[in-house]
């Protein structure tokens, strides 16, 4: 199993093409979308351009001590001004779709207490034509991790249900002004990492947390993770319930959800272990897809969890259901042994949760993601977990369809904290390649995958992590912020290339 969590690096040729070959076995459809993602704040910059609020994450990363090298997202990469030359790198790798987020807070700088900001919807339809322009489908996140400051003061935004109603106004106003022209619309970016750092270990903002699992002065990690994500979930279900009944037939469009993905391994044959994986998936990513689509928490987690968990009403229960998703968005990057706690002992490490009773590791004897995410290499090679979790989710949601909105590596050659360049990205290209031939192969059996994003375009702002781990196709100068092709970018426009139907 170490032999293939690190050794499964693929040694052709990492440019080469192979296309030939190809054209005659494309796995996927004609229309798949193939992208590059990004985000508001790790790319943006322009934090306070005309008439953009403040964001939570505009005030934590001002905090000092909260992000490991001391910066901010203030300039990041400085998208806002420099999209041009951005899409132009777009249209050079030849990809079809680009997955971004609105920044809420530059559209409507105090939420629904204020007014909507016409030099920020004024930037996104400039990003959306210029896209359509060079013939490259937006695919838009309304809530990337950041949400205006304005919620977290006047009501503690996630933990109080008022915030579906801003969430909701706020969709309207994207669904309005953007919807003629955006196909693709996902709700949240990975909630569940949101609520899990923002209410358990307390890394991000609103930085709450309490005993073991992080180092809080309020909060509580035993709770209001579950009211955080309750609270997601009815916002989500509000937008996709706007949407459906009042844009969809017109605008022809379709709206989803994206979930940190993670696949895991039984660290044993053992039953025990095996169901600390069915918990592991319950208490992470299900969480949010269950009530999205069957209406209802997993029952791992309403039996574990008792009273601690909400409930739903059995109208919002109906409407849930009702609802649905059109796609679910994976971020898939890695995977994680998952080993049994609750049936038998086992040490409480940092990766060890008394709540979901598993420990989950990289390695059998070394290693552990949850609660040092900023300073290990989290991202294990494990190609095959791509395939499993494709497969998971196709059976257990009847093959939705499915896009991948997130793939990539950051370069894990560069120690932490060092940020020098790196072009010769032949590792990432590796792993890239091995992802995408897992995936194909889950495609080969019938998932209905219809898109894959790298993660990501350019470096930028890796939230705790500062500037410190660098996910680009394109290396990132600073502070010049000139945009550098690596291998990697070559790499992915020839995968895409290899792909064309040559008339
Ligand atoms: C997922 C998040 O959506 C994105 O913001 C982040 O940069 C990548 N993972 C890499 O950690």
């Amino acid at each position: 199993l170490v032999w293939l969590l690190l050794g499964h690096v693929a040694s052709s040729n990492p440019v080469s093409v192979r296309s030939a070959e190809r054209q005659s076995t494309n796995p996927f459809p004609s229309s798949f979308l193939f992208g590059t993602a990004s985000s508001s704040y790790q790319f943006e910059g322009a934090y306070l351009s005309d008439g953009k609020g403040l964001n939570n994450w505009d005030v934590f990363t001002h905090t000092p001590g909260n992000i490991a090298d001391g910066t901010t997202g203030d300039i990041a990469v400085d998208h806002y001004n420099r999209y041009l030359e951005d899409l132009d790198l777009m249209s050079y790798l030849g990809v079809n779709s680009y997955r971004f987020s609105i920044s809420w807070a530059r559209i409507l700088p105090k939420g629904r207490f204020g007014v909507v900001n016409q030099a920020g919807i004024d930037h996104y339809n400039n990003l959306i034509n210029g896209l359509l322009q060079r013939g490259i489908q937006p695919f838009v996140t309304l809530v990337h991790y950041v949400i205006p400051q304005e919620l977290e003061d006047r009501y503690r935004a996630w933990l109080s249900p008022q915030i579906q109603e801003d969430f909701r106004y706020y969709a309207q106003v994207c669904f309005r002004s953007f919807g003629d022209r955006v196909k693709h619309w996902v709700t949240f970016n990975e909630p569940n990492v949101a609520a899990i750092r923002s209410y358990r270990s307390g890394i991000s903002p609103p930085s709450r947390c309490s005993g073991s699992f992080g180092n809080c002065s309020h909060g509580d990690s035993e709770t209001e993770p579950f009211i955080a994500a309750h609270n997601m979930i009815l916002s989500h279900a509000a937008a996709v319930n706007l949407y459906r009944t009042k844009y969809q037939k017109e605008q022809g469009g379709s709206i989803g959800l994206v979930l940190n993905a993670l696949w895991y391994e039984p660290i044993s044959d053992s039953i025990e272990d095996q169901l600390a994986v069915e918990r592991a998936l319950a208490f992470f990513m299900n969480w949010f897809l269950d009530p999205a689509i069957f209406g209802r928490y997993p029952k791992e987690m309403r039996q574990i969890l008792g009273s601690k968990l909400p409930e739903f009403s059995s109208y919002e229960s109906r409407l849930l259901r009702r609802i649905g998703l059109d796609f679910i968005g994976i971020n898939q990057y890695t995977s994680f042994y998952a080993k049994d706690c609750l049936f038998s002992s086992c040490e409480q490490g940092p990766g060890a949760s008394k709540t979901e009773g598993l420990a989950l590791r990289l390695e059998q004897k070394n290693g552990s993601y949850i609660g040092t995410p900023t300073g290990v290499d989290w991202i294990f090679v494990y190609p095959q977990g791509m395939e499993n979790i494709v497969t998971y989710i196709k059976e257990r949601y009847n093959n939705v369809p499915m896009y991948i909105t997130e793939n990539g590596k950051f370069l894990m050659e560069l120690g932490f904290g060092q940020t020098q360049d790196l072009l010769n990205d032949v590792k990432r290209v590796d792993y890239m390649n091995s992802y995408l031939d897992a995936l194909e192969t889950a495609v080969g059996k019938g998932a209905d995958v219809r898109g894959y994003f790298a993660w990501s375009l350019l470096d930028n702002f890796e939230w705790t992590a500062g500037y410190t781990r660098r996910f680009g196709l394109y290396q990132v100068e600073f502070p010049s912020l000139k945009r550098i092709p690596r291998l990697s970018a070559t790499w992915y426009k020839n995968y895409i290339e290899s792909f064309k139907v040559v008339e």
